[in-house]
């Protein structure tokens, strides 16, 4: 894995989107893999920029989120979906029908999950997925486990994940419990992968995906087993990468 450390927050974001913008340069129908969180929102605040810029365009290019939770619909002020549209996709020139969003209300996940993976196919599988970490290790909602998962899948969240999203809901009782996420198998799919991390409570979480033993109890350290994986790294997060 290439690692790269950055002074800030705003200097991972800005590399970060500097990275995806040189990979849309470089195709037509571009698919890009987008994560949800604190972290991506500086990266796409600058992709935003470079698109108002006309440095980059959206129109060709289709999209696949990673996860989102079940139960929340997608008006809803804490879906992903409403996060995406809020934070990237209202601000760019994307064709909405080519952003693609896990659904939080199916009422057959097996099905869905199934064409979900068909969808990612279909257009011709993930050039670049973006990943951030959970402080768990979790990529997506893929929380640790005694196996890694493969496809697209429904996942009970873990209490470390329901205490860790608490902070956008009213109450950690309003918080989901299970989510519907892209299997590690999916990501790992992806032609190459950049995973952002920023703080000090994802120092331990970053340094044991990149050196310590693949297992899926981190489910991060799947990463490993990918050739083309970029890491994006603030100071505070490469605080055990560094010694
Ligand atoms: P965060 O979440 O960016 O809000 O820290 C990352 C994740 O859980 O994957």
């Amino acid at each position: 894995m290439k690692v790269i450390v950055c002074k800030d927050y705003d200097e991972m974001s800005i590399k970060a989107a500097e990275f995806i913008a040189e990979e849309m340069k470089k195709k037509k129908n571009f698919v890009l893999g987008l994560a949800t969180g604190s972290t991506p929102v500086g990266t796409y605040k600058n992709l935003i920029k470079m698109n108002t810029n006309k440095e980059i365009d959206f129109s060709d290019v289709v999209t696949f989120n990673l996860d989102e939770y079940i139960g929340l619909d997608k008006n809803h002020d804490q879906s992903f979906a409403y996060f995406m549209y809020e934070n990237l996709f209202n601000h760019i020139n994307i064709v909405n029908t080519n952003a693609h969003i896990p659904s939080g209300t199916e009422t057959d996940y097996d099905a869905y999950c199934q064409e979900y993976e068909a969808m990612i196919e279909r257009a011709g599988g993930i050039d670049l997925q973006l990943l951030g970490i959970g402080s768990n290790g979790h990529i997506g909602f893929n929380e640790p486990a005694d196996e890694f998962s493969d496809i697209t899948h429904t996942v009970d969240l873990t209490e470390s994940t329901i205490k860790d999203n608490s902070r956008f809901f009213n109450s950690i009782d309003e918080v989901p419990k299970r989510a519907v996420t892209m299997g590690i198998g999916s990501i790992l799919r992806a032609k190459k992968i950049l995973m952002i991390v920023s703080g000090k409570n994802k120092a331990k979480a970053v340094y044991e995906a990149i050196h310590g033993p693949v297992d899926p109890k981190m489910p991060a350290s799947a990463l490993q087993k990918h050739s083309d994986v970029t890491v994006i790294v603030d100071e505070d997060a490469a605080t055990y990468l560094k010694k």
